[in-house]
């Protein structure tokens, strides 16, 4: 008799998913008919783009300097802005645009806001779960260039965002984070203490370039390889089982065995992107067959099974995540030959 398959189901944010695959914030969850695609491959809940506290903000000062100065001067106050049409869709269609997809997959969605500062903007968090989104991911993006701003304010800042967006809504909260905390196990559960269920780990910051032939300095989108997980599977695999919050995987996943790697290290689910972007659709199911066949080949029944069997806390040398290792891997490099001349 054949072997039973094995139970790829797992839990994320309190929603029950039919696996580990997620498809990470990006451009593939703007337009319907991808996002079905992505569902008949077998992703098992999508994160919408994000709605950018500058969209909200801009879109709101707009209304009141309208309101403030008459009909008139409105046409004169928007030119100062980027046209609505060509720059954001702006929120209200973000919102139309995730009841569409609610109501033409059955798999979840995700909310996305990207913010920095408390404010009026957050209302929207509020805005996004009553038009149906299952949880809500917020995606904190802020590059500290200040040298009066502590490590401690910018902390603080961010509890403080993660409290106002609490206090607006009664569906669960993932706070995506970049990996440049200084303290990033304390940071984390002090998120948690705030009000999130979970931590995405990590956002990607996109490093401007130099053009050496114009001067210019020029933004700069690569897609990312698997090189990128393993900052991820240390931290996660640092954190698991210590905090009262699930954990997503961003950044890296790009084959079945790293959706594997994501799990043992304790997360519940592996977000992906750049695959997706790069090979479409058709490449999240390829990524479903190879964990299964891994799990299949390796004599692992479920995801449950599997989720943080490589964590810190379960490995037989926890040392293996921290400097000691530093150490052992500098150490295990070989010393070069000298050169022949
Ligand atoms: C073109 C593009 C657009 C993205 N847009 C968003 C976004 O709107 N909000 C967000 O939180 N992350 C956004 N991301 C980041 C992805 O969600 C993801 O965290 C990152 O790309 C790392 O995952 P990957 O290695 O699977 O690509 C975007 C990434 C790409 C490549």
């Amino acid at each position: 008799m054949a072997e039973p398959l094995p139970d790829l189901t797992t839990t994320y944010l309190g929603l029950a998913l039919k696996n580990p695959l997620v498809a990470s914030a990006s451009p593939l969850s703007r337009n319907i008919e991808t996002a079905r695609q992505l569902e008949a491959a077998g992703i098992a809940a999508i994160v919408m783009y994000s709605l950018f506290e500058e969209e909200i903000t801009h879109e709101s000062l707009a209304l009141d300097h309208y309101l403030e100065l008459g009909a008139d001067t409105y046409a004169e106050s928007m030119s100062y802005f980027p046209d609505p049409d060509t720059s954001s869709v702006g929120p209200d269609r973000y919102l139309e645009h995730l009841a569409r997809l609610k109501g033409a997959l059955s798999i979840p969605v995700i909310g996305s806001l990207n913010g920095v500062s408390s404010g009026g903007w957050v209302e929207y968090a509020q805005r996004i779960e009553d038009a149906g989104a299952d949880a809500l991911e917020l995606n904190i993006y802020y590059l500290p260039a200040s040298l009066d701003l502590t490590a401690s304010e910018l902390e603080t800042n961010y509890l403080n965002l993660v409290r106002d967006v609490r206090s607006e809504i009664s569906i669960p909260i993932a706070v995506k984070l970049s990996p440049y905390f200084t303290a990033l196990p304390n940071f984390a559960r002090r998120l948690v203490e705030a009000g999130a269920d979970g931590h995405v780990l990590f956002n990607r910051f996109y490093q401007p370039d130099f053009d050496l032939e114009t001067f210019g300095v020029t933004p700069n989108l690569r897609l990312s390889t698997s090189n990128e997980l393993r900052l991820r599977l240390r931290w996660i695999a640092m954190l698991h089982g210590r905090l009262e919050a699930d954990f997503a995987l961003t950044g890296g996943t790009h084959t079945g065995e790293d959706i594997v790697k994501a799990v043992m290290a304790g997360a519940n689910v592996a977000m992906t992107a750049s695959e997706l972007l790069a090979h479409h659709a058709q490449s999240a199911s390829e990524m479903l067959t190879e964990l299964q066949t891994w799990m299949v080949e390796h004599e692992y029944e479920s995801i449950s099974q599997l989720r943080g069997c490589m964590s810190q806390r379960a490995v037989a040398e926890p040392a293996a995540f921290e400097r000691a290792n530093y150490l052992k891997v500098l150490g295990s490099f070989p010393a070069p030959r000298p050169s022949r001349q």
